[in-house]
């Protein structure tokens, strides 16, 4: 896998193809210091979980990165309590913090803390190569919002994050699971929501995209069913324009397979 390519987290036969190849040859070996190989194990929330533990292959480029920056800008989801402003202390203490839970490779991200130094943005993954690369653009873009965790956010959720500590969230194209049978494996569950109200703030935006028409009425559906969500949107339905978000490298593969984009944007009540 180069490091343009983009991450697939879903086995096969569970994802929508997409220019992504699984990765190949032997396995990536482990930079150190670096993110962990394998994220501490969560316990499923519903059914499974919403990604396939893999490492993929690290480029020269992106294992750099790793040994250089991770130790300043990385963190691993542990399960130890996160003190989200001592985290991000370069910005000012009232600064809007917000979490982006599966960022890929990283390039919409880092274009959200370019364009917007004030805020600064948790992304979390657990995507190796995606780690390094992130890294690799936001040293580039002279980026100091950003923090970068490996690992489950399921479990970043649950037990590392204080209530009321978030000011926003961004779930941009999480894997699909088209298939009926892995349907349990969606993240956007009334389980998974439940998590998030925990951390997010009265008001917090919670921001949500994807290119599946059918995940897009599951999330629409059950967001609406949630007590602790309403729908910004005038009309109940999805969200005009793009929000916070960035174009991300999902989203293009997505277009030009002729998929239509549904984004959807929520508070937290
Ligand atoms: C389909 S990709 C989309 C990536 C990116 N947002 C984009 O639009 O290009 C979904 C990403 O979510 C990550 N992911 C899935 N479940 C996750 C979880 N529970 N915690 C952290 N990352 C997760 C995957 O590793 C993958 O990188």
């Amino acid at each position: 896998m180069s490091e343009n390519e983009t991450p697939s987290t879903a086995p096969p036969d569970a994802a929508i193809p997409r220019e992504m190849p699984e990765p190949s040859g032997s396995p990536a070996q482990s930079p150190r210091p670096g993110p962990a190989a394998n994220p501490a194990p969560a316990r499923p929330l519903h059914g499974g979980r919403t990604f396939t533990p893999r490492r993929g292959r690290v480029t020269d480029a992106q294992r750099r990165a790793l040994e250089r920056l991770w130790t300043t800008w990385g963190l691993e989801v542990d399960g130890s309590r996160l003190d989200l402003r001592a985290l991000f202390d370069t910005l000012p203490p009232d600064a809007p913090i917000v979490l982006e839970i599966g960022f890929g490779m990283g390039e919409a991200t880092a274009r959200m803390a370019a364009d917007d130094p004030a805020t600064g943005i948790l992304a979390v993954d657990v995507h190796t190569p995606g780690h390094g690369h992130l890294l690799r653009l936001a040293e580039r873009n002279g980026s100091t919002n950003l923090r970068i965790a490996n690992g489950d956010a399921l479990v970043l959720l649950r037990e590392m994050l204080e209530p009321d500590s978030l000011d926003g969230l961004r779930l941009y194209f999480p894997d699909p699971w088209p298939k009926k049978r892995h349907h349990k494996r969606r993240i956007v569950q009334p389980e998974f929501l439940d998590l998030a109200a925990g951390p997010l703030v009265s008001g917090a935006l919670f921001e949500l995209a994807t290119d599946w028409e059918p995940y897009a009425e599951h999330m629409l559906e059950v967001l609406d069913a949630h007590p602790d969500y309403v729908n910004t949107a005038p009309d109940g339905g999805y969200a005009p324009g793009q929000g916070s978000r960035a174009p991300t490298r999902f989203e293009g593969q997505g277009l030009r397979k002729g998929h239509r984009v549904h984004d959807l944007r929520f508070r937290r009540r």
